[in-house]
């Protein structure tokens, strides 16, 4: 229910808001279901919502088309064909990619674009892996390639506060710390919201490294323009983007960064020639090398769908809504006080809107400063019907270093909680003791509104002057 002195108040303050109402317009009319059922979602970080109207015209392109498997002449694989093609020319279009200098190899999700990265970069003791320890472990998990290659992997920490990285220069130069290689970083952070800068995108470059960009949570709201940074390789999955459909994600790739690629293995619609008397495989060109078996043809229209609908909305008119909420939401959440004056809400990394998404990470305290478990709080948004996660997000070193974990407290711990080589999590979160094990995240996008902010910041408010006791199972990420 909307509160209208509070609205009013909201927009005094931030006036931009009332600049996006066609949001507005568009939640009612393509996402009623979101008010009809009373939801308040606030996790556009684990996924978008879809509009209906982009349910509606997929099935309808199903419905009146026959589609067969692509890569044949025949009529329904031509068609099916015709379809791919113009969704990858509509991805390089969306993100004003010139087709000469970038290509688009589609994937299952964002974490399928890193594997394939992965499993191809010719790491090895002259090419190593720096990244920066705010990263999703799909990301993380490339240094497991990186580390099989003899190579190199270097972590540039962050400030346990700003939760941002420290000058990076020290850390790319090759004179000191050895080879170049790939530099991982993520436009957007999807623990803190943090938006690292994009200039490191050339700055690495220069210094002979190939750059990966993990665009994934920045992109559905944020103008990714590779017509001004040009990261090497960038990952995304659609369906944080338009919401629909999911099992679709994308590697942009420059193709002369792709060229230094070398794929492990060959798969149905990545090769030439194989033959099996003379043991012998010829790649196929650029991304053909990288799809392998059959895509997702059927699913891949829907990308053309929700790109087109994302330039009909503008993603600039996305972001100035999803920024002005979140500036609102922040200073409101860090305002919140128990009767004592002590603040109800711990935000991790910054708790100003500057150099950030719309993406806050945030713990529950009580009068005396004790933190609540954060799945209490989960699962009491939950009962109040707002979607907000819980736990590290899959963000390891974000969730470290705001949490203050230190090497040697994890490393005792994780030795202490396994045993004959199952490890145990109860055990291991006991082992870390009174420290927060994990946080609450909300994040706002496409048709976030002010009504579903001030809904968690009401929800927030009951935890007033409520003591936190002793009496939740820890649970940890
Ligand atoms: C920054 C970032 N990178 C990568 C991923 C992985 O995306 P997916 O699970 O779609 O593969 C996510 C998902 O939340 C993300 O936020």
């Amino acid at each position: 229910m909307l509160n209208h002195s509070a609205f009013a108040a909201f927009l005094a303050a931030h006036p931009a808001y009332q600049k996006t109402q066609a949001l507005d317009d568009l939640r009612r009319r393509e996402f009623a279901r979101l008010d009809d059922q009373g939801q308040v979602y606030l996790d556009y970080t684990g996924g978008g919502l879809y509009a209906g109207r982009l349910v509606q015209a997929h099935a309808d392109l199903l419905l009146q088309t026959v589609l067969g498997n692509p890569h044949s002449q025949n009529p329904t694989s031509l068609a099916a064909t015709a379809l791919v093609e113009r969704a990858r020319a509509d991805v390089l279009r969306y993100f004003r990619a010139d087709a000469d200098e970038y290509t688009v190899i589609f994937t299952a999700n964002a974490s399928g674009a890193l594997k394939l990265l992965a499993e191809s970069y010719p790491f090895g003791p002259d090419k190593r892996f720096l990244l920066v320890a705010d990263n999703h472990n799909s990301v993380h998990g490339i240094r497991e390639f990186a580390r099989a290659r003899g190579a190199a992997i270097t972590y540039i920490p962050l400030d346990p506060d700003s939760l941002r990285a420290p000058d990076i220069t020290p850390y790319l130069d090759p004179s000191r710390s050895g080879a170049a290689g790939l530099f991982a970083f993520p436009a957007q952070s999807n623990f803190s919201g943090v938006q690292h800068p994009l200039t490191w995108v050339n700055l690495a470059r220069e210094l002979g490294y190939d750059v990966l960009l993990d665009a994934a949570a920045f992109v559905p709201s944020n103008r990714l323009d590779l017509g001004q940074v040009q990261p090497d390789f960038a990952a995304i999955s659609f369906y944080k983007m338009f919401g629909y459909p999911t099992g679709i994600g994308a590697l942009l790739a420059r193709r002369q960064a792709l060229a230094k690629l070398q794929r492990p293995w060959f798969a149905g619609g990545t090769v030439r020639l194989v033959s099996t008397k003379a043991d012998l495989h010829i790649m196929a060109p650029d991304h053909e090398a990288f799809e392998e078996g059959t895509v997702n043809y059927l699913g891949l229209p829907a990308i053309s769908l929700g790109l087109s609908l994302l330039d009909e909305i503008g993603i600039e008119a996305i972001h100035e809504r999803v920024m002005t909420l979140t500036t609102y939401l922040l200073g409101e959440m860090q305002a919140l006080r128990h009767s004592n004056a002590a603040p109800i809400i711990h935000i991790y990394g910054p708790g100003d809107a500057e150099g950030r998404g719309g993406t806050i990470p945030f713990n529950v305290l009580d009068p005396a400063g004790h933190v609540f478990p954060f799945q209490l709080i989960e699962a009491e948004a939950t009962a109040a019907g707002i979607s907000i996660r819980a736990g590290c997000f899959c963000n390891p070193g974000a969730g470290e270093y705001s949490l203050t974990h230190g090497a040697a407290e994890v490393r005792r711990c994780a030795e202490l909680a396994t045993q004959n080589g199952h490890f145990d999590l109860d055990r291991y979160q006991e082992c870390l003791g009174d420290k927060p094990k994990g946080a609450l995240r909300a994040s706002l996008g496409m048709v976030s509104n002010f009504a579903d902010v001030h809904s968690l910041l009401q929800f927030l408010a009951g935890y007033g002057d409520r003591v936190a006791g002793g009496e939740y199972h820890l649970r940890g990420c």
